[in-house]
């Protein structure tokens, strides 16, 4: 870390964005987090001390002038943008979703931009929602520069967003990497198609019966190494091309997820699952992006599930979580 670094998280109150604050208040790191909501229950899961600790200010990333205020007003250094609407959220407001999860991006970019000299470093969250179903492409594993074929439009408005930031590379010289999470899990992660293995998770920890959506071979990646990749991938941007990268992750059937879970839950009600699959491929590979950040943390899953489970039970011990409204979402 230098001392100069300032660091701004959008989506700060999500998932990954929870995580990465945690990392960077830890760290030292001076940092703003962003978000458009005030709910702070993924904070205080992942750790109670945090809301003391970081202040978190009230920001719409469609909203231009104030996001060029922001950045300027509090001297940013480095963004991790992972404001976004997940697919149910785009699917259900095809409009809304454009406009945070691409007008917003193009904001952010654009206040990079502005702020040349003053932002030295910009990662931008993608999807594995770019590519299409696995039958597509062949059985290795994905190469980050394979054809993309988005099936949803939250896909392909990250897929517009992967162009924007390369040619705002290109044409400005502002510097980004864009990175396409797959399937995350890990306390916080909540919302979105594919956030059912973490509140199967959720429901053994407290005794509850779940059922998974699709199920299929899936590449999972703990929220924390995703939190600590962004953050890295915003302090290398500066040093290479300005490209999309798929991250590391452990690649598992639901077979193998809900064994693993009942082995660390211990017997109790049936996590139970579909048996589609996801229409994404289930293994990448990330050694471009290891090229630009060095190795790329990979939680083994096994123990992500394990660390989850105790985490969740924790938490709904100390009443930190509400674990029916969790479910019931
Ligand atoms: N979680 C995954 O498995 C996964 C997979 C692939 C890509 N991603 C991408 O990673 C990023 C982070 O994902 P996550 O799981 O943390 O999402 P999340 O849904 O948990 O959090 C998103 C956050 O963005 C905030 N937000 C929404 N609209 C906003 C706006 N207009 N202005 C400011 N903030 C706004 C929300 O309040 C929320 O706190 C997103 O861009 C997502 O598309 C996530």
């Amino acid at each position: 870390m230098n001392a100069d670094e300032r660091f701004l998280v959008t989506g700060a109150l999500g998932c990954i964005g929870s995580w990465t604050v945690r990392q960077l208040a830890e760290a030292g790191t001076p940092l703003v987090a962003a978000d458009i909501g005030d709910d702070r229950q993924r904070w205080r899961l992942l750790d109670p001390s945090l809301e003391d600790r970081v202040t978190i200010v009230e920001c719409d990333v469609t909203d231009a002038e104030g996001f060029f205020r922001l950045v300027e007003r509090h001297r940013i250094t480095h963004i991790v943008h992972l404001a976004a609407l997940q697919v149910p959220f785009v699917r259900a407001r095809p409009m809304q979703g454009a406009r945070v999860n691409v007008e917003g991006v193009a904001v952010v970019l654009e206040a990079a931009r502005r702020a040349s000299g003053q932002v030295r470093g910009l990662s931008l969250a993608s999807s594995i929602a770019v590519y299409g179903e696995a039958d597509r492409y062949g059985d290795s594993p994905l190469p980050h520069d394979a054809p993309a074929a988005p099936t949803t439009l939250y896909g392909a408005y990250k897929q517009a967003n992967e162009w924007m930031a390369r040619i705002y590379a290109a044409d400005y010289g502002v510097p980004s990497i864009t990175l396409r999470p797959a399937v995350v899990y890990g306390p916080g992660r909540d919302q979105g198609l594919t956030s059912s293995p973490t509140l199967a998770m959720l429901a053994a920890a407290v005794g509850r019966p779940y059922h998974i959506a699709w199920g299929g071979s899936a590449a999972y990646q703990h929220a924390a190494d995703v939190a600590a990749a962004f953050v890295a991938a915003a302090r290398a941007a500066a040093d290479g091309p300005s490209d999309a990268y798929n991250l590391p992750g452990e690649t598992a059937t639901m077979e193998e997820v809900v064994e693993a879970i009942r082995e660390v839950a211990g017997d109790g009600p049936r996590i139970t699952f579909e048996p589609s699959p996801l229409p994404f491929p289930s293994a990448f590979d990330a050694s471009p992006l290891e090229r630009r950040l060095g190795r790329v943390h990979t939680t083994p899953l096994r123990e992500g599930i394990r660390q989850t489970v105790a985490a969740f039970r924790e938490a709904a011990a100390a009443g930190r979580i509400d674990p029916d409204r969790l479910l019931a979402a």
